[in-house]
């Protein structure tokens, strides 16, 4: 989950590389460093910890030049320090290399890298790139055919940027497997790379993104692209529509909190151009669906990682209710390796913001094996999960930068909301009112989500009230159930208060030894079918001394009576609620984690993609 940027053309690299840095320091932050050719001599300043190290120490020794390359770390192989930290400078200083991705078989390649005179810098398993481009340089061959035949050598997947000083007038890059994207932006009389497009945005919108087991090799005029055997191809350009400004924080502290205000406009844009309410009717082209294909459908699998497979659990709910197919959800490490009862009847629909998580890619890629039907929900323009797949829907909700995903979770709420009316209509499971009525209730999405965010201040009093709790438990139940899991993620993985979700009919068979005196429950209990059961629920948890912290509908006056504090939604019709009870627990898991001092937008340990397996 490392981030990469690279600059070739008139002007100086360091303050873009620098800048394009920042913007990508949410994909990991152990150390940086970056490196830049100035009088024929490769520079590099590199250091651990987070980019404004590595920009106090080009202020401190600045470094010029019109071609450079630079990286931000999220250790894999290698403590997190200046020497494990990238660029890679080899043995003979004409070579510098970056990379995203773990090499697999480093350990046998350093082993015979050492035999033959190497002698290592680092302990990381990227180094092993840059003397094996420098074994086929020092035949006299040319920087291409030497990192082209460098790369066959490696086992996983990579994505890799080397400057050399033989060279100078280009940059080539390369992308094998899912190990995080190589996007190429073209300016004028200028060229970018990086590993994730907001890092460019503000220079191009044209881009083109490498596949697997290709390779670019960039000059100040364009790019040229191969397969590592050295075909040539002609890569497809995209436009991007993503504007740069929507990428910075404005007013807000930091990117979680915009991004959880940015929900009305979110959900709005998610919704746009593809519902008819006349007709009553929803439209997703991209999805490239006809009806007899929808009709032979026998199963969908539904395969994502963390919030986005809540959302899954959300989608299976909606698609087995409203179009009557059976749903199984798989987080995608383990989809990848049941060997899974698949065939060509069936669909695997991957859920993914990043669109590069390598075990929902490598999900996607077991489900093709056995040809199955592909199909994504994806954010990230161009992206992996986007590409591969036979059919997409974009969430279109712009840049999401915060690591803990908020706008990027109820977006394909919406849209498996939206996929599920569509496929019941073409199967004929809901009659023309039924899908009226369905469609009808997407308008009132936006400003359900609107009025929970006009409750902040309610949201952030609770907050107050649980700034030094260790534990936390989070009970749902039917289509609240998810929202239980994904209320707990966002405690836990913000504030570092170990939370557990669970199903609220599964505590009375053991969880609930774990209520004792100010244990706080979290208990989603709005109107839904299951409301009956959870005020049980809450009795059970009061009953054994836990701190109820209810969300219900306004307006409940039997769960105000009950709850030690209530997060109020908006009445929502049932099969959208999941989209209003989430707010609260994201504002709730913010403004706990902000009055804690912690680094919300880049919390421990955590990076926005998990491009490694
Ligand atoms: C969510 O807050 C986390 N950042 C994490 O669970 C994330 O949802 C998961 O890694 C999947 O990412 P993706 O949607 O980009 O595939």
């Amino acid at each position: 989950m490392c981030g990469i940027v690279g600059y070739i053309g008139p002007q100086n690299a360091t303050p873009i590389i620098m800048n394009g840095l920042k913007k990508l320091e949410y994909r990991g932050y152990d150390s940086a460093g970056i490196a830049v050719l100035e009088n024929d001599k490769i520079e590099i300043r590199r250091d651990a910890g987070k980019l404004e190290r590595l920009s106090q120490l080009v202020q401190e020794s600045p470094v010029t030049g019109n071609i450079g390359i630079g990286h931000t770390r999220w250790a894999t192989h290698g403590e997190p320090n200046t020497r494990n930290a990238h660029p890679h400078l080899g043995m003979t200083g004409d070579v510098v290399v970056v990379h995203n991705g773990i090499v697999e078989n480093f350990s046998i390649l350093r082993d015979e890298l050492e035999s033959e005179g190497v002698v290592f810098q680092s302990e990381t398993d990227s180094e092993v790139i840059v003397h094996l481009i420098e074994r086929y340089l020092s035949g006299g061959g040319n920087i291409t055919t030497a990192v082209q035949k460098a790369l066959l050598h490696l086992k996983g997947a990579h994505g890799i940027v080397v400057m050399s000083r033989i060279e100078p007038d280009k940059i080539i890059a390369a992308r094998i497997g899912n190990a995080g994207g190589v996007v190429i932006g073209q300016g004028k009389d200028e060229m970018y790379i990086a590993s994730d497009l907001p890092a460019i945005l503000e220079h191009t919108r044209e881009m083109i993104f490498l596949e697997s087991r290709q390779m670019a090799v960039v000059n100040r005029e364009g790019v040229e692209v191969l397969t590592l055997e050295g075909k040539g191809i002609q890569p497809e350009v995209h436009n991007i529509p993503w504007d740069p400004v929507s990428a910075e924080k404005g007013e807000y502290r930091h990117f979680m909190h915009k991004e959880i205000h940015e929900q009305v406009r979110s959900l709005t844009e998610t919704i746009a151009g593809r519902v008819d309410y006349e007709l009553g009717s929803i439209q997703l082209p991209s999805l490239n669906v006809s009806p007899a294909m929808v009709k032979e459908i026998s199963k969908i699998f539904i395969i994502a990682c963390g919030t986005a497979s809540y959302a899954g659990m959300v989608g299976k709910v909606l698609i087995e209710r409203i179009a009557r197919i059976p749903v199984e959800v798989e987080i995608g490490s383990e989809f990848r390796y049941q060997d899974p009862i698949v065939d060509e009847k069936m669909v695997v629909l991957a859920i993914s913001q990043s669109g590069e998580t390598a075990d929902t890619l490598a999900a996607m890629e077991e489900g093709r094996r056995k040809g199955a039907t592909l199909w994504s929900i994806v954010n990230a323009i161009g992206s992996q999960a986007m590409r591969i797949a036979d059919g997409y829907i974009s969430m279109q909700v712009g840049p999401e930068i915060g690591v803990a995903s908020t706008k990027a979770y109820t977006a394909p709420l919406v849209d498996l909301y939206m996929l599920a009316i569509l496929l019941g209509e073409l199967r004929g499971t809901i009659d023309e009112n039924q899908r009226r009525q369905l469609v009808d209730d997407l308008r009132l999405v936006p400003d359900l989500a609107g009025r929970c965010l006009d409750k902040e201040n309610e949201v952030k009093l609770v907050a107050d009230n649980l700034l030094e709790v260790q534990n936390a438990l989070y009970l749902g139940r039917g289509i609240n159930m998810p929202t239980a899991y994904e209320g707990a993620l966002k405690l836990k993985e913000i504030s570092y208060i170990h939370a557990e979700g669970y199903p609220a009919g599964e505590m009375k068979h053991g969880p609930i030894a774990l209520i004792d005196s100010g244990l706080p429950v979290v208990v989603i209990a709005p109107r839904d079918p299951w409301y009956e059961k959870m005020i049980n629920q809450i009795e059970q948890a009061k009953t054994r001394g836990g701190r109820v912290i209810a969300v219900a509908t306004e307006g409940d006056q039997q769960i105000l009576s009950q709850a030690d504090h209530v997060l109020n939604v908006p009445d929502t019709p049932w099969m959208l609620s999941p989209v209003t009870t989430v707010i609260p627990l994201q504002l709730l898991a913010y403004h706990i984690a902000a009055q804690r001092g912690l680094d919300v937008d880049q919390p421990r340990n955590l990076a926005k993609s998990v491009t490694v397996e």
